[in-house]
Parts: C-alpha cells; sequence; structure tokens
C-alpha cells in the first residue's frame, strides 16, 4: 500500500455523493468517484440506468468487460440472458432501473494486453460503493428489487446472505434506512456458466415471475 493511500476499510464514495440533484447529479458525480481503489483499472463509472419512480430496481455485481468499455450496465452477454429471462416472465426492462452493487469494473490479466478477467468485488469493496446504492434507492423508490446473486445481496442483505436459501422468495428488510421488499435469485452469469444452462434459465425465469407477481 502506497504511504498516501486508505486502508480498505476506510475505503468509502460517501465523500463524493452529492446531497441533491436527483439521477443526473448523481451519475455526474459518480464518474469522478475515487472512493476506492477500482476506479484506476476501470474505464468508467458505469451507473444504474433507468428512471427515478421505476416500480422495479435490478441490483447484479459490478460491470463486465463489455459495459466497462461502453458505460451502461447489463449490455454484455449476461445483461441479453437477463432481457430474455424478464421477457419471459413479463416484465419489461425498460420499466426497470438497473445497477450494479459495485461501479466499477474490477479484473485480472493472466498476460499484458490479454483478455480481462472477471474478478469478483470484496465485501469492503461493496462496501465503499453502498453510499451509491443507497443514493439511487433513495431518488428511485423502487417498490421492489431483484438482487441478482451473491454479491449484491451481501451488498443489501448483509454477509450472511445466500442466495440458495432465499431465492424466489419476497423478503421484507430495511434496506439503507427504508422498507424494503426484496426477491433474490442467482445472477445471469451463473446461468450461463451452469452445465445445465436450460434448466438454470428455467429457475431464474421462476424466480422473476414471483418478483412480476409481488408487483402486480
Ligand atoms: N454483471 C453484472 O453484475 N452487472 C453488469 O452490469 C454486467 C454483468
Amino acid at each position: 500500500m502506497a504511504a498516501t493511500e486508505s486502508p480498505e476499510d476506510a475505503y468509502t464514495a460517501a465523500p463524493f455523493v452529492p446531497g441533491r440533484g436527483g439521477l443526473p447529479a448523481l451519475r455526474r458525480a459518480a464518474a469522478g468517484c475515487r472512493g476506492c481503489p477500482l476506479h484506476r483499472d476501470a474505464t468508467q463509472t458505469v451507473f444504474g440506468a433507468g428512471k427515478a419512480g421505476a416500480r422495479l430496481m435490478l441490483v447484479g455485481e459490478q460491470p463486465g468487460d463489455q459495459e466497462d468499455r461502453q458505460g451502461e450496465p447489463f449490455v454484455g452477454p449476461a445483461g441479453k440472458l437477463l432481457d430474455r429471462a424478464l421477457a419471459e416472465a413479463g416484465i419489461d426492462p425498460g420499466d426497470a432501473y438497473v445497477t450494479n452493487a459495485v461501479k466499477h469494473f474490477k479484473f485480472t490479466r493472466s498476460e499484458p494486453r490479454k483478455r480481462r478477467i472477471h474478478k469478483a468485488p470484496t465485501l469492503r469493496e461493496a462496501a465503499a460503493c453502498g453510499p451509491w446504492l443507497a443514493a439511487e434507492l433513495a431518488v428511485v423508490e423502487p417498490e421492489l428489487i431483484v438482487v441478482l446473486g451473491a454479491t449484491a445481496g451481501r451488498a443489501l442483505l448483509g454477509s450472511s446472505f445466500r442466495v440458495t436459501r432465499v431465492r424466489g422468495t419476497v423478503l421484507e428488510e430495511r434496506i439503507h434506512g427504508r422498507p424494503q421488499r426484496l426477491v433474490p435469485t442467482v445472477h445471469p452469469s451463473a446461468v450461463l456458466r451452469a452445465d445445465d444452462r436450460e434448466a438454470a434459465f428455467r429457475g431464474l425465469v421462476a424466480d422473476l415471475n414471483i418478483a412480476a407477481d409481488a408487483l402486480s
């Protein structure tokens, strides 16, 4: 650690989050976030996409390679699969606010100039990014959050979160000081990696059907 760097415990986006101005102000400020070291290697901040007042918020882990290049969440292979699953569950992705627990792409390279390989963020990196998610929640005020996978689950619900235990159920919890309903499910990337992709996809759609019912 360089002498001027903060210890990992002290990482936080909090000083970068503006207190007013809605989503446009948040997005602008997030572009300059230096709350943890992940900004250094990423191309850009990938902030949430969608409208304030969206009834549904989808929370993923962190941007992937494509998202990092394009600056939008869920535009790569996982996003395409998620869009198909949402459509099967009768949810219009255009009606949802889509974001991630961590706003910068974390990756490793096996060799210089080789493909960038996704690396899961630590709990502390997710906690450091928490003030952005809290600010998005305060502005969007979604009726329901779909929690996509373990990192988003731990960021929102704590380190004891286990997606296999609670997936496809409607939870009622206090999140960043607000009463909130949530439906956890697997991350779409886990579906892409599954041995039986079709069964995993069906499982994701079944959980999203629970979310669609909870919204109706
Ligand atoms: N995976 C995520 O969790 N989020 C994205 O935006 C893309 C892939």
